[in-house]
């Protein structure tokens, strides 16, 4: 019956364990597992260590030197590899995020990933610690990553949209996203991934160059210059909107499928 095609259809896939107990057991309820407290904690990373004093640092004395160098401009970011790439970004002020910024968040994983995850920008937890994805809504990401059999660091990767943090956790302005967008670029050309999940509509307009509504993108393989691109909703969105957690589940589906096309 309909129990057990599910869980043909999710051992097809390679979930993981946790997520086929919680399936068989819950066959209607699969996509809540994703915030349940008992599976952060089975899949969370191990608890970050005590955060530092946000001391600030001083931003004009590595930014001098940097822009002396020319290290922001895009023609130059174009042709960087990782290591210029990397202390480009920690020193930039190409738009006004940098000012209120406390760490840069640059980006994490595997450099050669096939899965790319684009979220919008750094927040609280975020800036403070300098990697993407670190706060709740982060470890809801590594639970979907889990779902799929994906983890973070391991043919994957996870960026933003902006690598420093609109003050409030606002959406980035345009100017924010296209000063930034240089960065992204050349990260993904130097990743080549195979597929690129955009996670909510800031990722997703900036990734396709148009306004569209997260509804009407969702379903079909865009194209990121040349890359497939697949557009879902943001985790945080999804912790405040839990009856669209199934969908996210479908777009995950949609994911898996599409990649396991794109290696034949
Ligand atoms: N939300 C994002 O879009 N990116 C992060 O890194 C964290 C939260
Ligand atoms: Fe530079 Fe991007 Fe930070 Fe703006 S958000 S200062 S463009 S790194």
């Amino acid at each position: 019956g309909d129990t057990a095609r599910r869980e043909e259809m999710l051992r097809e896939m390679g979930i993981s364990p946790l997520w086929q107990l919680r399936a068989t057991a819950q066959v209607e309820e699969q996509a809540d597992v994703m915030t349940e407290p008992a599976d952060l904690a089975a899949s969370s990373p191990p608890a970050p260590v005590a955060r530092e004093p946000a001391a600030p640092e001083a931003p004009a004395v590595q930014v001098q030197a940097a822009v002396a160098a020319g290290s922001h401009e895009p023609a130059r970011i174009a042709k960087m590899d990782w290591p210029d790439l990397k202390s480009s970004v920690a020193t930039c002020t190409a738009c006004g995020l940098y000012a209120k910024r406390n760490k840069t968040v640059f980006g994490v994983g595997d450099e050669h990933a096939d899965w790319l995850f684009v979220g919008e920008g750094p927040g609280a937890d975020e800036d403070a610690q300098g990697e993407p994805f670190v706060g709740q809504a982060g470890q809801l990401l590594d639970n979907m990553l889990a779902a799929i059999a994906l983890q973070r660091g391991t043919n994957v990767y996870i960026a933003n949209i902006v690598k420093c943090r609109p003050p409030g956790n606002r959406n980035p302005q345009q100017e924010e996203a296209q000063a930034c967008s240089h960065y992204l670029q050349r990260q993904i050309e130097l990743i080549q991934p195979k597929l690129i999940i955009a996670l909510g509509k800031v990722a997703a307009v900036n990734l396709l160059g148009r306004d569209a509504t997260i509804t009407s993108l969702r379903g079909q393989v865009h194209d990121y210059r040349n890359i497939p691109l697949i557009i879902t909703y943001h985790p945080a969105y999804l912790l405040r909107t839990l009856p669209d957690k199934a969908k996210a589940w479908e777009d995950l589906c949609f994911a898996v499928n599409t990649m396991q096309k794109l290696m034949h």
